[in-house]
Formats: C-alpha cells, structure tokens, sequence
C-alpha cells in the first residue's frame, strides 16, 4: 500500500506547515514584513507615476512627497482603494498586501 504512505506523509507536511502559518498570524501584520514581498516601487511605477510624477511631484494628481505628514497609512489605504477626485479607485486592480506595502511607503513619507 505505498499510496497510503504518501498519503500519510503529505498529511503531516500540511499539518507542520499549518503549524508555522498558526504561529505567525498576529492581527495586524507589521508593515516591515507586508512590504518584504512586494515591489513597491514597481507598483508605484505600474499604478501612480502616469499621475503623481517620477519623483512624486505631482502632475495630473496632487504632489505626494510629504503625503505622511497628512495622511495615516490607513487613510491612505482607503484613498487608493476608492480613488475619486479624478484618481482611479485600485480596490481590484491590486492586491491587498500590495496596497498595503504602497500605503505603508508613503505614509513614511513626511
Ligand atoms: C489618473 C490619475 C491618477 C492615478 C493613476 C493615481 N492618482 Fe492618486 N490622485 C489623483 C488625483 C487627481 C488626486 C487628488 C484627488 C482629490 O483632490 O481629491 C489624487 C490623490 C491621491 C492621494 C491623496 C493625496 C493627498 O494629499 O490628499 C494619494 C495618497 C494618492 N493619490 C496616491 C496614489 C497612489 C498610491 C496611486 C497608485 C496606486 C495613485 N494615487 C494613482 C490622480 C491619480
């Protein structure tokens, strides 16, 4: 019965890995290792730039290179998820974890 044995074998490999996911979920999840996986100035350069400038300047959109000494990462969060104002909303076009490393970048902006 060599099926079971695999079987057993990828039972445990979920349950270790399971394990590891249980013991690094804090509710809220530092921006430090959010950002680790993501591109954020690629995002920046995909998304924002066509707007906001190269250098954050502004263009089409409001000059961003201070937007921390204004705005809380969450209230950042929440801009660039629902636009309006002439920015387009990126609630579908990008992922959570990304939005969240680009709102955690710029509300360090100050
Ligand atoms: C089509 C142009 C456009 C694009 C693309 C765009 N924005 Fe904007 N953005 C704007 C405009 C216009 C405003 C000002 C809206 C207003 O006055 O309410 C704005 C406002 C903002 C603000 C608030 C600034 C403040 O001081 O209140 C932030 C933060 C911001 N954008 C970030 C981003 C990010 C991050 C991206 C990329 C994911 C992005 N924007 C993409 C046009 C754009």
């Amino acid at each position: 019965m060599k099926t079971r044995v695999g079987l057993v074998g990828g039972c445990l490999l979920i349950a270790a890995l399971s394990l590891t996911a249980c013991g690094n979920k804090p509710s809220e999840t530092p921006s430090a290792s959010v950002s680790a996986n993501v591109d954020v100035p690629k995002l920046y350069q995909n998304y924002c730039i066509s707007c906001h400038g190269n250098q954050l300047q502004g263009g089409q959109g409001p000059n961003i290179q201070k937007v921390g000494e204004r705005l809380t990462e969450a209230e950042i969060v929440k801009r660039i998820q629902k636009g309006g104002g002439g920015m387009p909303p990126f609630q579908v076009t990008m992922k959570e974890e990304e939005l969240k490393a680009l709102a955690a970048w710029l509300s360090g902006l100050k």
